[in-house]
């Protein structure tokens, strides 16, 4: 068993889709396990994103997540991080294959829709950083 860390973006909850990415993490036998709505500030935004720190788009990123609420989730099950990635789709919804979470509801690079952790060490530190373990309700 395996744990992610997923958000579902500004773009997504502003359009009214929470449920139909929850949805597919569901149907793909995926497990939610912990959950909050969330306004993100400047600093905790940064410090989410901090591996992009110096990058063109760090910036455009940090304002665009500040933008409104997000959905932050822990999703649990065999394989979560590697499904939960190809659940999502390419990060350039342009890209992404149909019937994934991008091409399905995303529009650009910058408002695509969800994050999802990329490996395991990235898991447990975004996992960590927004829940503590007693707010993981594993079963
Ligand atoms: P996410 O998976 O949340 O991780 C970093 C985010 O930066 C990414 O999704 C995109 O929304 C955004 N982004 C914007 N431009 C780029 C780019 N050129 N490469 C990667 N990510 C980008």
């Amino acid at each position: 068993m395996q744990t992610t860390l997923s958000i579902i973006k500004p773009d997504a909850v502003s359009k009214n889709v929470i449920g139909k990415v929850i949805e597919r993490f569901e149907d793909a036998g995926l497990k939610i396990v912990a959950s909050k709505m969330i306004k993100l500030d400047k600093e905790i935004a940064s410090g989410f994103y901090a591996e992009h720190e110096g990058k063109p788009f760090f910036e455009k990123l940090v304002n665009y997540m500040i933008s409104g609420p997000v959905i932050v989730q822990v999703i649990c099950g065999e394989n979560a991080i590697l499904k939960n990635r190809e659940l999502m789709g390419n990060t350039d919804p342009s890209k992404a294959d149909p019937g994934t979470i991008r091409a399905d509801f995303a529009d650009s690079i910058d408002a695509n829709a969800v994050h999802g952790s990329d490996s395991e060490e990235s898991a447990k530190r975004e996992i960590s950083y927004f829940f503590k373990d007693d707010e993981l309700f594993l079963r």
